[in-house]
């Protein structure tokens, strides 16, 4: 009978931003095999309704799990926030995990500064971030900044186009100089963080929740005894909703991309 352990780690996102969070994963779990799905053709998650967003994601969860995912990463804050605890409700034997804004080591950073926290509107909506914000915001200040379009943006590559560094303006251009850190709360973010600091200013320190998350999987595979062994490599595969050429040669670029 195959071991458990040899199964493959799927991941998801709703596009690219999630190959963020897999270069994390692999960079701290080398032995695994990593299966990446981006839902690009129904990008972008953080502007639908919840509902939607539930129902796209746990589809993609339940696809992982019938093709033999050992352990799932949802790569992606606002699937998260929205499904990762029904999920791991319908499936307790399966390690599932999720991402979060990573408000809390910017504020232990930061205990007097302002922290301005990027992130869809479904995410900034939700119970789970209000609850982080209000634990963790205690002597700093968390500001909460939605940014639609920018998730969607992002999708369509050109990361060095004017019109991006001019929307990032837009968004959350009036903190410029007046920001202390940065938390990157949608996994699309963390691939315009120079234009971002192009922005607030070169010494704003940011924060995502990739090495937290990867850290995360790599305790949960140990205590259920689903880690890979250790002589194996691993192997990872990129696939995407949208399954043209076009956006298939964007993920690799995205996965290979200098951050
Ligand atoms: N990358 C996702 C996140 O972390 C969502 C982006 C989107 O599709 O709106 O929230």
């Amino acid at each position: 009978m195959a071991d458990r352990a040899d199964g493959f780690v799927g991941v998801f996102d709703s596009g690219v931003g999630g190959i963020s969070v897999l270069r994390s994963l692999v960079a701290e779990l080398p032995h695994e095999d990593f299966r990446f799905f981006g839902d690009s053709a129904h990008a972008p998650y953080g502007e639908k309704s919840e509902d939607r967003v539930f129902e796209l994601a746990s589809g993609i969860a339940e696809r992982f799990l019938d093709e033999g995912a050992k352990a799932i990463v949802i790569a992606c804050n606002t699937a998260t926030s929205v499904a990762a605890a029904e999920l791991r409700a319908a499936h307790p034997d399966v390690p599932i995990v999720g991402i979060e804004p990573a408000v809390k080591p910017a504020a232990l950073a930061f205990p007097h500064g302002r922290v301005i926290v990027m992130a869809t509107e479904v995410t900034l909506r939700l119970e789970k971030y209000h609850e982080l914000a209000e634990h963790w915001g205690g002597t700093c200040e968390v500001v909460a900044a939605p940014c639609p379009g920018l998730a969607a943006r992002i999708e369509r590559g050109g990361l060095d186009e004017p019109d991006l560094t001019e929307m990032i303006r837009d968004l959350v251009g009036e903190w410029a100089g007046r920001a202390d850190a940065v938390v990157l709360g949608c996994t699309h973010y963390p691939f315009v963080r120079r234009q971002i600091a192009a922005v607030l200013g070169e010494g704003v320190r940011f924060f995502d929740g990739g090495e937290g998350t990867a850290r995360r999987l790599a305790s949960r595979l140990d205590e259920t005894g689903l880690l890979a062994a250790r002589e194996r490599p691993g192997r990872v595969e990129l696939a995407s909703s949208l399954n043209t050429p076009d956006e298939l040669a964007l993920y690799q670029h995205f996965y290979e991309l200098p951050l």
